[in-house]
């Protein structure tokens, strides 16, 4: 058996995930129907997808139960969503709102049974339409809410909203969605993490995950900020290196005299020389996590060990 929101949709033999949706009238992509392009990518939500129906995948994806519906055969009912389907809307109360840095705050608010791996992201509702997308810097074990480090933009529709709320106002969250957590990581593995800007509330997740997963390995954790102030965190994360002694904490102030603009990724790229063997997390603004991504793969990082969240700019 099949369901796929509303429908139910039963399975003959033989016949693969892509071909019922199909025969059911269901509007599926497809492409290359043999396991290769990833077009017809959706995601199990309920029971477990077969392994040959996951090849290619990442490790995150594997792990949140994505799949190939175009050679999937299923050997037992699987309740499946498109992938980019956030789910339902919950209920959300803030319980706190405070400034992080001259134009960042920290919003956490309370959801009920919202599940999430540290360091994916929220969809965040105000007022019936306004919605925006925020990473998680909270951890679902240790916190009993919601963290998310949010930059204010002097004309953003959202920005303003939040100005005007309270703790105990009302809003809605929807998600998780992102495959940038900590999964498919050997706990031996040196751990590379770069973010610039609220680019780190992903990052000090999955720091926090990683930490509570006993890794071993040396882990190294760049912030670039414009200014002093932009470098949030800085006094929990020295303590954190101070504490666990594998974890080296880097912050870099953006000097723009400096060769090849003096930025966070400049900075990480001149010292991170043999990386082959790092699992890396790159979060931030779309051009520093291109960049990063394109120069740690001509330095032979595999794919599979560069997880990335890039921001699109919003307000
Ligand atoms: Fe290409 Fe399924 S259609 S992987």
């Amino acid at each position: 058996m099949l369901k796929f929101e509303d429908r139910s949709v039963e399975l003959r033999s033989g016949e693969t995930v892509l071909e019922a949706l199909e025969r059911a009238g269901i509007d599926a992509p497809s492409s290359c129907r043999s396991g290769t392009c990833q077009t017809c990518l959706h995601r199990a939500v309920e029971g477990v997808p077969p392994p040959e129906s996951q090849v290619g995948l990442t490790q995150g994806q594997k792990a949140l139960g994505f799949f190939l519906p175009c050679v999937c055969l299923p050997t037992s009912p699987l309740t499946i969503t498109r992938p980019d389907d956030v789910g339902a809307r919950r209920d959300a109360v803030i319980r706190a709102i405070e400034p992080l840095a001259p134009d960042v705050i920290r919003l956490r608010v309370d959801a009920d049974d919202f599940a999430y791996r540290p360091g994916q992201f929220l969809e965040l509702v105000a007022d019936g339409d306004l919605r925006r997308h925020y990473s998680l810097a909270s951890h679902p074990e240790d916190d009993p809410f919601l963290e998310m480090h949010i930059r204010l933009h002097e004309n953003g529709r959202m920005s303003r909203r939040l100005g005007e709320f309270k703790p105990g106002d009302r809003l809605h969250v929807a998600g998780p969605s992102g495959t940038c957590f900590y999964e498919g990581v050997h706990e031996d593995q040196r751990l590379l993490l770069i973010g610039a800007g609220t680019g780190l509330a992903p990052l000090y997740g999955v720091l926090r995950d990683a930490l509570k997963r006993g890794h071993l390995g040396p882990i190294r954790l760049y912030h670039g900020a414009r200014s002093r102030e932009g470098l949030y965190l800085d006094e929990e994360l020295k303590a954190l290196s101070r504490t666990w002694t594998h974890v080296d904490y880097r912050p870099c102030l953006l000097d723009p005299n400096a060769p090849a603009g003096g930025d966070v990724a400049a900075t990480a790229l001149h010292a991170e020389q043999d990386v082959k063997d790092s699992a890396i997390f790159l979060c931030g603004g779309e051009n520093l996590v291109k960049r990063l991504k394109r120069d740690f793969f001509m330095r032979g990082v595999s794919m599979k060990n560069i997880r990335s969240d890039a921001f699109t700019p919003s307000g």
